[in-house]
């Protein structure tokens, strides 16, 4: 305990990303593009989709499992069950009710945030504070999307970009010296219709007229959110390090939103990380919105990126438009944890 505060850290990561995928070559089929032009201008190769019957809650649940299996952690002992999501099951009840019903927590508040693909990490610091109180002792933290549903499949300048997943990490109290060192959230509302799903709420309730439009798809100003990005990462990754009182040469670990590699490698750059400490899965998945850092970071944990000590740095950008990063000084040995197994 520091200053009246206890110490607040990640000691459990799953995550779960659907079967059937998409790759640069089946888009060619749907829309004019070339799989060259793709991997040229994003990185990414294939992506992920749900199947018919699986929705948010359903990746969101087995994620879920995953991570409180790596925390070995009862559902019951969850205080707070919070989903970061833009595409939930419906607009309510919300997700992490479903997700809460779906693995037993039964003694945990259930909500969901909505930061689009910055919402992981405002969950997740939302998390820290409710842990640093004492106010709870274990929460569960979900970014999960079924970014397919809300995509246009004849718009080549988003429909190459997203695709489905979940992640989740399990915020708890750990020993002093280690976890949060710092975090940093920021939004700018009056650039919001640069990246918006514009119909489906109250101000354009789905009708035949807001289908004949495709108002119900991510519409989105492509250069001008790629200018942001490269930005505002960079300056909420400094931000955070400021706050810890560490430098870019104390980072081992940057676990960036995967929106567009050469947005990942931009910020690299910027920061003057070198590109083997940054973890990039974007080849594989697309970009997963809010899904997209918890995917990650499970990922480079669980590959041995990420170990005890290490100082991890996360960063993301999206829809709102909207930020956050943070800097955790990871408290879990994953390697003597497999040396074990
Ligand atoms: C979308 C994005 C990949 C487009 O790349 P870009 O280098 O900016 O490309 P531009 O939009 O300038 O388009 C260049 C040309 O390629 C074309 N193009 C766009 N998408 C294409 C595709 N899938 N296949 C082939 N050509 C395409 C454009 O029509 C344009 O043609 P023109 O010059 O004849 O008009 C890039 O802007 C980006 O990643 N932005 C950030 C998006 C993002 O991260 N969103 C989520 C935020 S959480």
């Amino acid at each position: 305990m520091k200053n009246g505060l206890y110490s607040a850290g990640i000691i459990g990561t799953g995550s779960y990303v659907p079967e059937k995928i998409i790759t640069n070559e089946d888009l060619e089929k749907i829309v004019e593009t070339s799989s060259e032009w793709i991997v040229t201008r994003t990185g990414i190769r294939e992506r992920r989709i749900a199947g018919e019957n699986e929705a948010t809650s359903n990746l969101s649940t087995i994620a879920a499992l995953r991570a409180l299996d790596d925390a070995d952690m009862d559902p019951k002992d969850l205080d707070m069950i919070l989903v970061a999501t833009v595409t939930p099951d419906m607009p309510f009840p919300s997700t992490a009710c479903i997700v809460q019903s779906n693995i037993g927590a039964v003694n945990a508040a259930a909500s969901d945030i909505e930061a689009a693909c910055s919402g992981f990490l405002y969950a997740l610091n939302v998390a820290q504070q409710f842990i640093a109180t004492g106010f709870y002792k274990n929460i569960l933290v979900i970014g999960g999307e079924c970014l397919s549903r809300i995509t246009n499949y004849k718009d080549r300048g988003t429909c190459i970009l997203f695709g489905d997943g979940a992640g989740a990490a399990v915020v708890s109290r750990v020993e002093d010296g280690y976890g949060f060192l710092a975090q940093y959230m920021g939004a700018d509302g009056s650039n919001g219709n640069s990246l918006a799903v514009k119909a489906g709420g109250s101000r354009m309730p789905a009708s035949a007229a807001t289908l004949l439009h495709d108002y119900h798809y991510i519409h989105m100003d492509g250069g001008e959110v790629f200018k942001f990005a490269v930005k505002i990462m960079s300056s909420a990754a400094e931000k955070a390090m400021d706050i810890a009182g560490i430098t870019k040469d104390d980072i081992d670990c940057v676990v960036p939103h995967q929106a567009n590699i050469r947005i990942i490698n931009n910020v690299a750059k910027r920061l003057g990380v070198s590109e083997d400490k940054v973890y990039s899965n974007l080849d594989r998945y697309g970009n997963l919105s809010a899904a997209s850092i918890p995917v990650a970071l499970d990922e480079a944990v669980k590959s041995g990126r990420i170990s005890k000590g290490d100082n991890v740095c996360m960063v993301g950008f999206g829809g709102g438009l909207t930020w956050a990063s943070n800097i955790i000084k990871w408290s879990k040995d994953s390697n003597a944890i497999k040396k074990a197994i």
